[in-house]
């Protein structure tokens, strides 16, 4: 088995904010994330698919059909939205960097040319923060 990766990046807006809570309790306990008037992150996403060379090519698969695949499933519906309000499968949930991870992987695992599988979201909201989500 060997591990791909494909780098894309994008820009979003959002706010981490729970409607069930206080205005006080979501400062409390999201801070600056809370803010009213949302803030940006410079987003970038490692995705790690698995499988098996491919003898004809030596691929597992083409890297820049996962390039094509990340920026046509899911850059194109986050890159300049607002997580919040612009992104329909993000709605109704919390707008976080772990539950985004998640929804990336439910978009791309079913667009993956046969024989190849899912490893990792592994998404970067800054230089210091970054999840990982392995399905
Ligand atoms: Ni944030």
């Amino acid at each position: 088995m060997v591990y791909l990766t494909r780098l894309e990046h994008f820009n979003a807006a959002h706010k981490l904010y729970n409607p069930k809570w206080s205005k006080e309790k979501n400062e409390e306990i999201f801070e600056g994330c809370a803010n009213e008037n949302w803030h940006g992150h410079n987003f970038d996403l490692y995705v790690t698919v698995k499988g098996e060379i491919d003898p004809e090519t030596g691929f597992v698969m083409n890297l820049k059909d996962l390039g094509k695949l990340m920026r046509e499933y899911v850059i194109v519906r986050l890159d300049h939205k607002n997580l919040n309000l612009d992104v329909d499968f993000m709605q109704g949930k919390m707008a976080s960097a772990e539950v985004l991870a998640i929804e990336i992987w439910k978009l791309l695992a079913p667009k993956l040319p046969e024989g190849v599988q899912m490893h990792c979201v592994k998404l970067f909201e800054s230089h210091r923060s970054f999840v990982e989500y392995f399905g």
